[in-house]
């Protein structure tokens, strides 16, 4: 469980203990969209997300877990399934609630954090993570994992899209396959069924950056 503290009114961290990413920053999550596009937030869904959707691959109840501003849970909530998006940065939920009105698109964004997925009181049967996970250091993705398997249905898909260790350009925080295995093990009632090579578009990458598109069963 991540650490709590009482929450005083100018705690930019909102009462959770700063991600390790926040701490090399020195910035809550939220700051990265108070003034423009995050570099991350390319305004349209990651092309590999859009296939698997075009695949098929969602189905059921559907979670975003660290959506930003919300353009591929959206996408998946366009299709008909049924969507909630998370995530800790409420100007980016702002954003994402916004788009969903413009759009006319049935769907629920709501603050929660991927460390405590429990709380959400829900299962869902397939869960996305798009650039969530490689921003965790080892020891916050255990505990990442563990949170992930409260909420994924027995049988369940997780699907995580993240910046790859492999080829020219690679992005912040390159993740290793061996990392993935490590990290979604039957131990931890994970079955790694593919990893395979994909791209991640940026608003910096002219052609994206290297990434994983790990399938991943809940056992
Ligand atoms: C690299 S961005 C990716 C955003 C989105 N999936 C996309 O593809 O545009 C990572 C997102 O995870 C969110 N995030 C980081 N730590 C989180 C946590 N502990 N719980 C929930 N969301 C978190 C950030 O606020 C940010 O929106």
């Amino acid at each position: 469980m991540s650490e709590r503290s009482e929450t005083l009114p100018d705690d930019p961290f909102g009462g959770r203990h700063p991600t390790s990413h926040e701490r090399m920053t020195g910035l809550p999550w939220d700051a990265s969209y108070q003034d423009g596009p995050a570099p991350w937030d390319i305004g349209q869904p990651q092309p590999a997300i859009m296939r698997l959707a075009s695949e098929g691959r969602f189905a059921g109840t559907v979670l975003d877990a660290g959506c930003g501003t919300g353009e591929n849970a959206l996408h998946i909530a366009s299709l008909g399934l049924s969507v909630v998006g998370v995530d800790v940065a409420e100007t980016a939920l702002a954003i994402a609630r916004a788009k969903a009105a413009d759009r006319k698109i049935k769907i629920e964004f709501a603050a929660a954090d991927a460390f405590e997925l429990e709380h959400l009181g829900r299962k869902f049967d397939t869960v996305l993570d798009g650039g969530l996970f490689h921003t965790f250091d080892s020891e916050e993705r255990s505990r990442y994992v563990a949170s992930l398997a409260s909420v994924t249905e027995r049988h369940g898909t997780l699907y995580v899209l993240c910046f790859s260790d492999i080829g020219p350009d690679i992005g912040p925080h390159p993740v290793r396959q061996a990392e993935l295995r490590a990290a979604f093990s039957p131990r931890n009632g994970w079955n790694v069924v593919a990893i395979e090579s994909d791209r991640v578009q940026t608003r910096y990458h002219d052609h994206g950056a290297p990434a994983w598109l790990a399938t991943i069963k809940r056992i």
